[in-house]
């Protein structure tokens, strides 16, 4: 251990080694021995992407998804009744921007009764239950933050009247925290600072965990619909998307909601080199933002709302592709040499994650499915403003919630 800290100059973890109990010290020592040190030689923030490799994508828009809606629900409650979708919510975030210590899918948005968000995905699920008849497989993927308090929450929620044994919870990894020089931080004087690694890890923490695989190859999945926390509108486990993505070939869908203000703040999919991708809003040149076609819709006009199907096989096929390591900067409590703990009020580190879009690339194409911004898109971000509590609250209201 002492050389593997040598080795990446990184040996500050043991300043204050001297003051801990023997099990302090086991546990360090222990912690540091499983850290990934590898994301440490992660150098530059990604490149931004080069405006010339991207081109626009083909998506469904909601006509041509109303033409077919009875075909495209056919197809997908065939694989429902299957049992061959197994629905994956990510749940490992740290949801710093809301402000809450605790997960987010335990946050009450509520106002005369209690309305968890992770209630409102259990209660989206039921319903698809309900019309196709059978169990549907969920995974909830946690991080070792925020595990424990989940499976508890949920267990004595009594998962809001889901069936147990077809709930699944596995851990994602965790990355180092570093200072701006590339010093890992502790967060105690026996602990080292880590955050979980990004939701792009998700399908290879759910293989290695198994009892997620087992029940993987139990229901001999074959697609999987993996989704965000915040989105307490989010459409799961949708016949009629799954329907779509089967019925024109593709390995991969994602819901999408269609940007009409040539000025929001969204990425949006496209391709790159060809291959299905995104772009952040801050990468596309100004010609780019305001393009329009000959129908006056803008020509990048798909936005994201974390909502995909994968193919099962071509996870498994790149389930060893080593994703870009991205480096994100936020705020992180930590010991400083003096052994205080210090909470900084502005970002003061970076952290290392690996995003679930950059898969995509590897897809031979994607199917964008729009969705209606208002009965499927509300998310829960910040705090106050845009995409808070606030704003999900009035969606979830206009859709007929009572809250
Ligand atoms: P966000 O990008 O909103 O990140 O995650 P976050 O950590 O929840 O929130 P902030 O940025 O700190 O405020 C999008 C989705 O990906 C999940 C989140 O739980 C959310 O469903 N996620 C994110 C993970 O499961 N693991 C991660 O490491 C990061």
């Amino acid at each position: 251990m002492k050389n593997k800290l040598e080795k990446y100059g990184q040996q500050q973890l043991l300043r204050f080694e001297n003051e801990l109990t023997k099990e302090e010290k086991d546990a360090l020592y222990k912690q540091i021995e499983n850290l990934d040190f590898s994301y440490l030689q992660v150098e530059e923030t990604e490149a931004k992407s080069d405006p010339k490799t991207v081109s626009p994508i083909k998506g469904m828009e909601i006509a041509e998804i109303e033409k077919n809606r009875e075909k495209f629900e056919k197809i997908g409650l065939e694989v429902l009744e299957n049992q061959q979708l197994a629905a994956v919510l990510l749940a490992g975030g740290m949801g710093t921007r809301l402000g809450s210590d605790k997960p987010k899918g335990v946050f009450n948005i509520g106002k005369t009764k209690d309305v968890f968000i992770f209630q409102t995905h259990f209660e989206t699920l039921l319903k698809v239950v309900e019309k196709c008849g059978k169990w549907i497989p969920f995974f909830i993927m946690t991080s070792e933050k925020n595990h424990e308090i989940t499976v508890d929450f949920l267990k004595e929620h009594d998962y809001f009247g889901y069936n147990k044994d077809y709930v699944c919870f596995y851990v994602q990894e965790m990355a180092p925290c570093v200072d701006f020089d590339g010093k890992i931080l502790l967060e105690e004087k026996g602990k080292v600072a880590t955050s979980p690694n990004g939701n792009g890890g998700w399908f290879s923490s759910l293989l290695k965990d198994n009892q997620a695989r087992e029940m993987l190859e139990k229901y001999d999945i074959k697609w999987i619909n993996m989704f965000g926390v915040d989105n307490v509108l989010q459409g799961i486990a949708d016949p009629v998307f799954l329907g779509a993505v089967i019925d024109g070939g593709y390995e991969i869908g994602a819901k999408v909601v269609k940007k009409t203000v040539d000025t929001e703040k969204v990425g949006l999919f496209c391709k790159k080199n060809g291959r299905p991708s995104m772009i952040d809003y801050g990468d596309m040149t100004e010609e780019m933002t305001k393009q329009r076609d000959e129908t006056g819709d803008l020509v990048y006009k798909y936005g994201n709302v974390l909502n995909y199907l994968y193919d099962i096989d071509l996870l498994y096929k790149f389930k060893d592709q080593k994703l870009p390591v991205h480096i994100v900067t936020k705020k992180v409590p930590y010991i400083d040499e003096n052994g205080n703990l210090l909470n900084p009020e502005q970002p003061n580190a970076h952290k290392f994650e690996l995003f679930s879009l950059d898969l995509f690339e590897y897809a031979k194409d994607c199917l964008p499915f729009v969705v209606e911004r208002e009965k499927e898109f509300a998310p829960i971000k910040n705090k106050e403003g845009a995409d808070s509590v606030a704003t999900a609250q009035a969606l979830l209201e206009k859709n007929g919630y009572k809250l």
